[in-house]
């Protein structure tokens, strides 16, 4: 239905701008350059949304990539989405030349009303201080770091595993595993336990990951004015929880390792610089969105694919069966047991090759530049993505095949596997994702295997990939219970 309404409206917006196109933008295009990349704009202010959007609502974002990669017979191709003239860039040369040519050629870019939800550090202070921050944030999430939280993340998977799959005949996947991943996040980046208070966060969460990316309509009951608002109330929710932080650990109430908001509280820059406590709850707000729904859409697909290949799900249960069953009753698992999960990360790799939790990210060209030949403007976005290599032949050989046995060894080529982009902005929850992926795997197949209720459940990018109705499945526990 929402897909209606947003079809209905780009229509509407698209009339109304075709009478302007006609008469100013002709006269100011910002396509007229010589040498720019082959590509259509399609039509005035909407270009090319509606077919860059509606290919990932059929399931097949990757389809608005490779049709224009084969027309125009070109790994560089000109369009315009969201209102913005861009140029995509496809393939592992395009890639490692994005990754490698941050804040020099490029930078990032968010689309209009990402900025107005988020209004991020980057507008509360220079962009040179959200660039150190963004320098520190990596300190709290590597593996370092984390290690001391995978017997928490345990625990917290059991208890999840208890209250929502165990005595259940069905289950509703995609839901289950949202609550999965955001109690994890409750509890530690806040230490945030209390159900109740989870709850509290969690319906503005929603609401804010819905309007994230969404028309910048800022009326009573669009989801954008819905976005601002969950937006305002969990900062001040944030607000209040880092001040008794603060209080509690002057008093030796807090523990300075309980969880990253204390490790943010305590951790200074070279300069001897604390954080201030406006960017820590920034900061917190960026990685409980940026880990949200991602983690539990490759915790979706994961499930899935195990139950559309029963070989598949077979080697992933002996490996994690070999790791409970070397386990004393009650012990949680810990770093060496990750770092024997290869077989299963393998598989969540595959899974996230095949089904990328986010397509790709925008870029801007900060100066005019050339790149194989062809001209790119200053202000222009760019746009990576993952597709574009996860199912290209000439980077993966059969590339709808589900193979893991592509992660072993070197792995895939450099630039060519990118769920987490690369460069200085890759993900820097990648290894926290691992962690709560490898944990979720564990505690899934040793309790169950499964069957899929509907065996042809469409899937929707939208943005991320989901299956149209949150992958019911029939779960069968295992006879014995295991640790
Ligand atoms: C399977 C799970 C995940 C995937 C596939 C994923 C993927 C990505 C990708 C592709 C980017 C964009 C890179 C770019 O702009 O080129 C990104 C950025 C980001 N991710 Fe993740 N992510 C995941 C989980 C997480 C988690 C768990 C956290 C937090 C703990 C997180 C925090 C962030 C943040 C804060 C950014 C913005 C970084 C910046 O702008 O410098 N992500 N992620």
């Amino acid at each position: 239905m929402e897909h209606f309404y947003l079809s209905l409206l780009l229509l509407f917006v698209s009339f109304i701008s075709l009478s302007l196109f006609f008469l100013f933008y002709r006269h100011r295009s910002p396509f007229t350059a010589p040498n720019l990349p082959p590509g259509k704009i399609g039509y005035p202010l909407i270009g090319e949304s509606l077919e860059f959007l509606s290919t990932g609502w059929q399931g097949h974002p990757e389809k608005f990539i490779f049709d224009r990669m084969m027309k125009y017979k070109s790994e560089i191709f000109k369009t315009s989405i969201l209102g913005e003239p861009a140029a995509v860039f496809c393939g592992a040369a395009c890639n490692k030349f994005l990754f490698s040519n941050e804040n020099k050629l490029v930078t990032a870019w968010w689309p209009e009303s990402v900025n107005k939800v988020f209004p991020s550090s980057l507008q509360t202070n220079s962009k040179e201080e959200a660039r150190k921050m963004r320098k520190m944030l990596p300190q709290f999430l590597k593996p370092e770091a984390l290690q001391r939280y995978i017997g928490i993340m345990d625990a917290i998977a059991q208890r999840h595993f208890a209250s929502g799959w165990e005595k259940k005949s069905q289950v509703t996947v995609f839901p289950l595993a949202k609550r999965y991943t955001f109690w994890l996040a409750c509890r530690l980046f806040l230490s945030v336990e209390d159900p109740n208070h989870i709850a509290k966060f969690a319906d503005p969460f929603h609401l804010l990951a819905s309007g994230i990316i969404s028309i910048p309509i800022d009326l009573p009951g669009t989801p954008f004015n819905r976005a601002i608002k969950a937006s305002n109330f969990i900062r001040k929710e944030l607000m209040g929880i880092i001040r008794q932080r603060k209080v509690d650990l002057a008093e030796g109430k807090a523990s300075p390792t309980q969880d990253i908001l204390s490790h943010m509280l305590l951790t200074c820059d070279k300069d001897g610089q604390y954080m201030k406590e406006m960017d820590i709850a920034d900061k917190i707000l960026g990685l409980l969105i940026g880990g949200h729904d991602t983690a539990s859409a490759a915790c979706t697909f994961i499930v899935k694919y195990l139950a559309e290949l029963p070989h598949v799900y077979q080697r992933v249960y002996e490996e994690q069966m070999e790791i409970a069953k070397s386990k004393s009753l009650g012990e949680l698992l810990h770093w060496d047991d990750i770092q024997n999960m290869k077989y299963s990360w393998n598989v969540a790799c595959e899974v996230m090759r095949l089904a990328p939790p986010l397509q790709g990210a925008f870029r801007e060209a900060i100066n005019e530049f050339i790149f194989n030949g062809f001209f790119i403007p200053k202000g222009w976005k760019l746009y990576w993505s993952a597709n574009s290599t996860h199912k290209n032949p000439d980077y993966f050989a059969e590339p709808e095949k589900f193979d893991p046995s592509r992660f072993e060894g070197n792995g895939p080529a450099p630039y060519t596997y990118v769920p987490f982009g690369g460069g200085p902005r890759m993900c820097p929850g990648k290894e926290y994702a691992r962690l709560e992926i490898l944990v979720f795997m564990h505690n899934l197949v040793k309790r169950f295997k499964w069957e899929k209720l509907l065996p042809d459940e469409k899937i929707i990018v939208d943005p991320l990939p989901m299956p149209a109705k949150g992958l019911p499945v029939r779960l069968y526990p295992h006879p014995r219970p295991h640790n």
